[in-house]
This record gives structure tokens, sequence and C-alpha cells, in this order.
């Protein structure tokens, strides 16, 4: 059964009897997400960014997939002791952390074989990650991030984070870390989020799009010939690097272009949340949300559903709220919004369900990592099925940031 008829009613009949509100995650559309996400990376390999599952099976199941998907890049550092006792390994510490006790852990990881990558940008993160390597007399993998924003006169093009946006500046990092005798270089990561994290394919905003488009298509080409000249010049240096990761799923045709990189990142094309509807390069299917129950009906045109208010992280605006699915033909009252307990949605022309009083709404998360910070547990469907209910991040009683 193809996408398009898993409507309302389809839904409707495998999850009506659930008690609401409740997450879930449409197996098949998952798997056909992971497929589309293999072809558009080409020969690369798929590191799974976790920040965009957030659930120990999901993860597994990603993995027992006939598709090249290699280790996992995570975002914090007990999670990463956490992935690592769960049975995962090559995980890749996505962001720096100057936690002693956090590092110290995963030094007792790294000391048991496990292979946990950590990431810097300064000095202070070397020197950290040594101090917690001779302690625990193992040698700490470290990966650089280079940042990969583009300055544009009068615009700054990508995220805040890495100090490092030129070959001399990364190679003096390299010198540092060539200083200490417990940590070793591995890896390179530049995630140019200005591609992968920007949509331009937006309804109703055709100028902005196309303003978006342009910027994008010069700034492939500049950080394209950044991120070479600074590999080559860290192995003019001496060094091989394990890996070079970019870019995320919404950069995957651009990233896999770079002959350097090794490895691309995705996460959120998996679950395909509503914020990656968004792009003119790929499409993929909605494979998670949520359900929430209609309990009023203050007007003939409005459904008052409880809960609901499920906003995502990032600078504020509407498309950080989460989306009214199906039934088609309704959307956030713009007073309100998606409530803290109750979430009224007004029904457009398009709409023509019989809904009725306890019948549930399916919304889809802004993100896709965050929907289930709200959730204890996913149902997951295949089939016309419910197969299982398994538990997120958050139900097995982890919160990591
Ligand atoms: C360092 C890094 N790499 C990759 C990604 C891409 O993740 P996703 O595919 O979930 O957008 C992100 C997302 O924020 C990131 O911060």
């Amino acid at each position: 059964m193809g996408h398009s008829e898993r409507n309302y009613e389809y839904y409707k009949e495998i999850l009506g009897k659930q008690p609401m509100p409740f997450a879930f995650v449409d197996l098949d559309l998952l798997e056909e997400n992971a497929k589309n996400i293999a072809l558009r990376t080409g020969e690369k390999k798929v590191r799974i960014a976790s920040k965009s599952i957030r659930c120990i099976s999901i993860l597994n199941k990603i993995f027992q997939l006939p598709f090249p998907f290699q280790g996992i890049m995570c975002y914090s550092l007990p999670e990463a002791v956490y992935l690592s006792q769960n049975g995962f390994d090559d995980i890749l510490m996505g962001y720096p952390c100057m936690q002693e006790k956090y590092i110290e852990q995963v030094c007792g990881e790294i000391s048991i074989g496990k292979k946990i990558t950590l990431m810097v940008d300064c000095a202070e993160h070397v020197k950290k990650a040594n101090e917690a390597g001779i302690k625990y007399k193992v040698i700490v993998p470290l990966c650089i991030d280079l940042d990969m924003s583009t300055s544009f006169p009068l615009l700054h093009f990508g995220v805040n984070r890495s100090p490092l946006n030129k070959k001399d500046k990364v190679l003096s990092l390299v010198e540092e870390i060539l200083k200490f005798k417990n940590v070793r270089l591995e890896g390179l990561m530049g995630y140019e989020a200005q591609i992968a994290g920007v949509g331009d394919n937006y309804p109703a905003q055709k100028i902005k799009n196309k303003m978006v488009k342009f910027l994008k298509k010069k700034s492939i080409k500049e950080i394209a010939i950044r991120r070479e000249e600074v590999v080559r010049g860290i192995e003019e240096k001496g060094i091989k690097l394990r890996f070079v990761n970019g870019g995320g799923t919404g950069s995957l045709e651009s990233t896999r272009q770079e002959k350097c990189v090794t490895e691309t990142t995705a996460g959120s094309g998996f679950y395909s949340s509503a914020l990656f509807d968004n792009y003119s390069n790929f499409k993929h299917l909605p494979a998670a949300g949520f359900a929430i129950e209609v309990v009023r009906k203050p007007k003939e045109n409005i459904y008052t559903c409880h809960g609901g208010g499920y906003i995502a992280s990032g600078s504020v605006g509407n498309d950080k709220e989460p989306l009214p699915y199906l039934p088609p033909g309704l959307k956030l009252n713009q007073n309100e919004g998606a409530g803290e307990v109750q979430t009224p949605l007004i029904s457009d022309a398009s709409f023509s369900s019989n809904l009725r009083i306890g019948d549930p709404v399916f919304m889809r998360h802004s993100k896709a990592g965050e929907l289930c910070e709200r959730f204890n547990s996913l149902l997951l469907l295949s089939n016309g099925k419910i197969l299982s209910e398994v538990k997120t991040y958050r139900g097995d009683g982890m919160c990591f940031l």
C-alpha cells in the first residue's frame, strides 16, 4: 500500500482504540525514507543523527536495513555512554562538551574497546579530553568541527558554532592536538546547516525560496573548496583521517558530491518531520506522528483537541508549531496556536471529514527527535497493524538535553 492510501481512515482503523495522546511510527514509511536517504547519498556512508531519532528500538531497526548506515552522531556524552551500553559502536559526539564526569564516563567505554569520538574546536576541549585520557589510560579519538557557514555582505549564512572557518585555524588546532599523548585526531566534521537545515520550498514564499536557492548554490561551491583545502592540509601533516563527515538530511545531494567527504549524516529524514516538507531537492514521507483527541466543538468549523502544544526548538516562528496532518483540511488557530492543554483546529474549505467528539486527529511534529521528548513510547505500525510499542529515550528515563 502506497503513501497516498495511508489516509485518515487507514490510521484511525489501526490506532483508533489506543488511549490518546500517543505517538506512532509507520515503519513502512520509515523504511521507504531510509531507502531514499541511501539513494540520495550515493556511494557515501550515512551516519545516523540520533538527536532526530531518540529511540533505541528505531535506531536498531534502521541499522538492520540493508543500506550503508554506519555509526551514530549523538548529541550528549551521557547519551554516548547509554548508546554504547546498549550495543552501539562508532559513536561520534557531534558537539563539544566540557563536563569532566561525562568525559570520564566516555573514557570508561573507550577503555573496554568502544569507539567514541569527541568533538573539538579549541585547545580547551583538547586539553580536557587528554586529561581524562591520562586518567583512564586511553587514547581519546577526536574530531575537529570545521565551520561551514558562508559570509555574504551583510549576511551570515549558516550557524554560529565552531570558530574554525579557515585552514590555518584548523591546522593550529591540529598542532595543539599533536602536543598531547592521550588524544588522537581521527575525524573532521563540517555541518553546512544553511544547506541542510534551511528549506527552500515553502508554500507562499516564492521570492524567499528563490533567494535561499541562490544563496545555497553559491555557498555549496564555496564550502566544498574550504573542506577540500582543510582535509588536504591535515593530510599534509601526515595524519590519515578515519572519516570526513558532512551534511544532514537537507543537503545529501550536494554533500555527496564532495570527493573528500567519506560519510554524510542524516536523522530527520527518517521520521520526516514537518520542517522537512519544505525542500525542493527531495520529498520524504511522514513516518512519525502523534494523535490527540477531539474533546470539544465550540463552533461548527472548530474542533478543540486535548493537548498538542509540542513546539519545536530553534528560532521562534509558525513553522515550529506541530502540523495538523489527518484528516486533511485542518489548521491551527493563529491566536491560540497549539496549546499546553487545548488545541483548537479550524477546518477549511477542503475539509470533508465527519470528525466527532472522541475521534483522533493526527499531527506531525515540526522537528523529528523532539517528538520523543513528549512521549514515553512509540506505537510501531506496519501493513495495517500495530506491531509493538517501544520506549523512547524519555520512556527509558533518559533526558539528555
Ligand atoms: C552537527 C550536525 N550534523 C548533522 C545534522 C543533521 O541532522 P538531521 O539530518 O537530523 O537534520 C545536524 C542537525 O542539526 C547537526 O547539528
